[in-house]
């Protein structure tokens, strides 16, 4: 994986159909998304259960690009390792998941993997500062983690605004999760984020056996945000 600020549209698979991940993955590469989002839920953190280690290993040889895998799982250290194992290039944990967020990334990094840093709607930036230089991603939740298709909350602009400032020129990415669409992709675009994550825009009114809509929905967030730059 290289660095850089490019606008990259990461699908989340959660909007995908569950019964054909790996042809899902196989049709939003081939329809032009950058990254391929991984939700893994555990019905403690959030209230709502997704997939495990064994999933992302499965659904890996479909996947030619970046593997970006948000674990909204609580405790998170113990299962790191398999998440790295099952060919995770980006693994992200919440800051709000236990007491030790420090030791959980330094855990990422050592298992070979890039650490992300995922922080709620009600999360202050203040929390990351002495993150930073631990961080390969920060990933600011602008929905409450647990469910696709919800409304993007609009005060989260003005921190991904400070959180760009704090980071610098750190080769850090600021990714968006939540209610991106054509509309709010160019604010947060605006404000620095590069990889926005789209679950519910980028499925929409496709299928595998109908991808051209998932192409269409990818250039039309892509043509928002980076009109905004
Ligand atoms: C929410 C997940 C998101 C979600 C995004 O907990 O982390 O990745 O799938 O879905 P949309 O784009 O539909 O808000
Ligand atoms: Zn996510």
């Amino acid at each position: 994986m290289t660095f850089d600020r490019s606008i990259k549209i990461a699908p989340s698979i959660l909007s995908a159909d569950f019964a054909n991940f790996g042809l899902e993955c196989e049709a939003i590469e081939a329809q032009g998304c950058d990254w391929v989002h991984v939700d893994v839920m555990d019905g403690h953190f959030v209230p709502n259960i997704t997939f495990g280690p064994a999933t992302c290993a499965a659904i890996r040889p479909h996947i030619k690009g970046v593997m970006d895998v948000h674990l909204m799982i609580a405790p998170v250290d113990a299962y790191i390792e398999a998440f790295a194992q099952a060919g995770a290039d980006v693994i992200s944990a919440h800051l709000e998941a236990g007491p030790h967020i420090h030791r959980t990334l330094q855990a990422i990094r050592g298992a070979g993997s890039k650490a992300g840093l995922a922080i709620n709607p009600g999360t202050g930036i203040e929390d990351v500062e002495y993150l930073l230089d631990m961080v390969d991603l920060v990933c600011v939740m602008t929905v409450n983690p647990g469910f696709g298709g919800q409304k993007f909350i609009h005060s989260q602009v003005e921190k991904v605004r400070r959180l760009r400032a704090m980071i610098g020129d750190r080769p850090i990415h600021i990714e968006i999760d939540g209610g991106v669409t054509v509309d709010t992709a160019p604010l947060v675009a605006a404000a620095g984020a590069d990889v926005l994550v789209a679950g519910s825009a980028v499925f929409k009114g496709g299928a595998v056996a109908n991808p051209a809509p998932y192409g269409d929905n990818i250039r039309a967030i892509r043509a928002a945000a980076v009109a905004a730059l």
